[in-house]
Formats: structure tokens, sequence, C-alpha cells
């Protein structure tokens, strides 16, 4: 028996009669099963991360028609022309309409995990939050909205909302997008707060100007769908590989005129499209053991691009040191 079963009648266990349920629209059955097997129950289901987007379904577009949506039922969403999306067991919505298979997978994400889990990225996701913060105290304070393109695991949207929340008075509504089901899969499961979407960055299911914030972290970007949908007062904050960022590996897995990650493009064609106001190099070393070493080899795609003969020169080589090194780039809208 599955624990959100909605044809079934059985929620967490416990009966509800059928014929209570028949008729009776997607709230008034939350408030339903929530009576029926109380709050603290619900919580801990993944009921919540259902009810979540249905607090939230202006946010959204369908993908296809770029219509509104509505919900339908507990396990889908349905624009006004009737394309319908799964709501997954566990929460996350897939508005792709086939499964896009790429290198990103489970075995890459969990090891992004780990590293992201011992605090690897910390700094890089303080100096986020500092740039949300400064900008939120400057805009009153206010309830904020934050989208993350390319989201991955989860993890460093998970991080920087629950540092957001100890630091400011406003409410904080998370939505993650990833074009890799892997990915979002792992992210629904950590964190219920946040609205996990598969979906295409490059043709966003979301309605217009509803964010404050973009986040985009070593992710590709779409410019012109960020300027869409974010608010005409919000900030873009994108997060780019810096030139020594995993050195170590860099030198080993590459020949000497291959190994420079210089990432003035990548800020060119930023500056092009929204008008930078910080950019800041948040640049530090951490140690490393063994094991942490195989879990970042595992989590990189620069690991796609090098040999066998490399990675294991790279695995027996003693680093016991790594270089992180990022550069983010907070801007607005051009115009503004
Ligand atoms: C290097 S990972 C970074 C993930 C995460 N931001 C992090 O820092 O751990 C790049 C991410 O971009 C996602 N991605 C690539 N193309 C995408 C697209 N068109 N739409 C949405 N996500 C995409 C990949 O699936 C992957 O999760
Ligand atoms: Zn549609």
């Amino acid at each position: 028996m599955s624990d959100d079963n909605i044809n079934g009648i059985y929620i967490f266990g416990e009966h509800i009669a059928h014929e209570e349920v028949q008729g009776m629209n997607l709230r008034g059955y939350i408030q339903l099963v929530k009576d029926a097997v109380g709050p603290n129950k619900i919580n801990k289901g993944v009921f919540i991360r259902k009810e979540k987007f249905l607090e939230n379904t202006t946010l959204f577009r369908c993908p296809i028609c770029k219509n509104a949506i509505t919900t339908c039922g507990l396990n889908s969403i349905v624009c006004l022309k009737g394309h319908c999306f799964d709501i997954a067991r566990t929460g996350y919505l897939n508005f792709l309409q086939r499964t896009v298979k790429t290198e990103y997978d489970e075995e890459l994400f969990s090891s992004r995990n780990i590293v992201s889990e011992k605090g690897f990225f910390d700094p890089m996701l303080r100096c986020i939050g500092d740039m949300i913060i400064k900008n939120l105290a400057e805009a009153g304070n206010r309830n904020v909205i934050i989208l993350d393109a390319g989201c991955g695991e989860g993890s460093h949207l998970g991080k920087i909302i629950n540092d957001l929340q100890s630091k400011s008075a406003g409410k904080v509504q998370g939505v993650g997008i990833d074009i890799s089901k892997e990915g979002i899969i792992m992210a629904s499961k950590a964190y219920s707060d946040i609205i996990w979407c598969v979906a295409d960055l490059a043709n966003l299911p979301l309605m217009n100007q509803r964010f404050d914030v973009i986040i985009n972290i070593l992710s590709p970007s779409n410019y012109e769908e960020f300027t869409r949908v974010l608010r005409d007062d919000g900030i873009l904050i994108k997060v780019v590989p810096g030139s020594n960022y995993l050195k170590e590996l860099r030198d080993i897995f590459y020949d000497v005129n291959k190994q420079d990650c210089s990432n003035h493009k990548v800020i060119d064609h930023y500056s092009r499209n929204f008008r930078v106001l910080d950019i800041q190099t948040v640049k530090y070393n951490k140690t490393v053991d063994r094991d942490e070493l195989l879990h970042i080899m595992a989590m990189t795609p620069l690991s796609w691009r090098t040999t066998n003969e490399r990675k294991v020169r790279a695995r027996n080589a003693g680093i016991n040191c790594i270089t992180m090194d990022f550069t983010v780039i907070k801007g607005i809208k051009k115009g503004r």
C-alpha cells in the first residue's frame, strides 16, 4: 500500500471513506486528510510537498502552450488547454514530455551531495546568502521567492534558504529546476519545503516576473528566460568557476595549454544581458582525505574530458588539499 494513495482511501495507514473524497477539490481533500490523521503525520509525509505546490500554482505556467496551470487530483496538474504533468510520489513535478538522459546521473549527484554536505561549497553559498540579505534589506525585508536554475541535487538551494530563514524575518519560498530527473529526485527527498521541478531552463514552466532572486550555480544560463521570470526589481546571481577551481585535478587531467579555466567569456556574456552590480571572488583551500578526493572526482564534469590513465594518476598523486575558487556575479535587468 502506498502512503499517498489517492484512489485507494488509505493515507498514512488511515482509512478515509471514499464518498467523502468524491467531488472534493484538492484543498478540501488535503484538509480532510489533515483532520483524519492529524497535522504531525502530514508534516512528515510526501503530502506536504504536494500541498506546497498547491499553494503556489500561480508561479507556474504550461511549458507547451504557456497557459496557466491548475491542479488535477493529488498526482497531476493540468493547464487550461489540457496538457497534463505528473506530481511524483516524492512531490516533485515533471514538466518534460520525455526524459532527457544526460551525463549528470545518480552517482554524480550523490557524490556532489556528499561533497556539499561536507561543507566544500559553504563559503561560496554564504557569499550568495549575503548578497540576497543585502538586497532584501534594501527592499525592506519583504517575503522572497528564489529560483535555482540548474539546481542539481538541491543542497545549495536548501542551505541558502536555511541560512536566509535564520537571518531574515520574511518568508522564503524556493523553487529548484533541473533537467536531470536523478538530481530532482534526490532534492525532493531531502527538502520538503522547496518546490522541485524537472524542466528545461531554456523553457521555464514559470509565469512572467514572479521571482525576486534567481541563482544559477555552475550551470548553463538562458538570459532571455531569466529576464522573463525575474521581477523588474529582482537580482540574478550567477556562480562560475574561477581560474583555480579544482586546480590540483586540472593540473593532472589536462595538458598545460588546456589547464586554464578562464571565465571571461561567461562574464562578458552575462554583462551583455544583465547589468552587473557586484563581482566577488571566493577562493579557499580545503584539506581532503582520499575518500573526499574520490567524491570530488566523481562529482565534477572535469573528469568527463580526461583519460582513465590520468584519473588513476590523480587518485594516486597524494593530493591532500584542493582549491575552491568561484566568481559570484550579481546583476539586475538591463535598463534599471
Ligand atoms: C555542474 S551541475 C551544477 C548543479 C548544481 N547547481 C551544483 O552546483 O551542484 C550543472 C547542472 O545543470 C543542469 N542542466 C544542464 N542543462 C540544463 C537545462 N537545459 N535545464 C535545466 N538544467 C540543466 C544539469 O542537469 C546539472 O544538474
Ligand atoms: Zn498547455
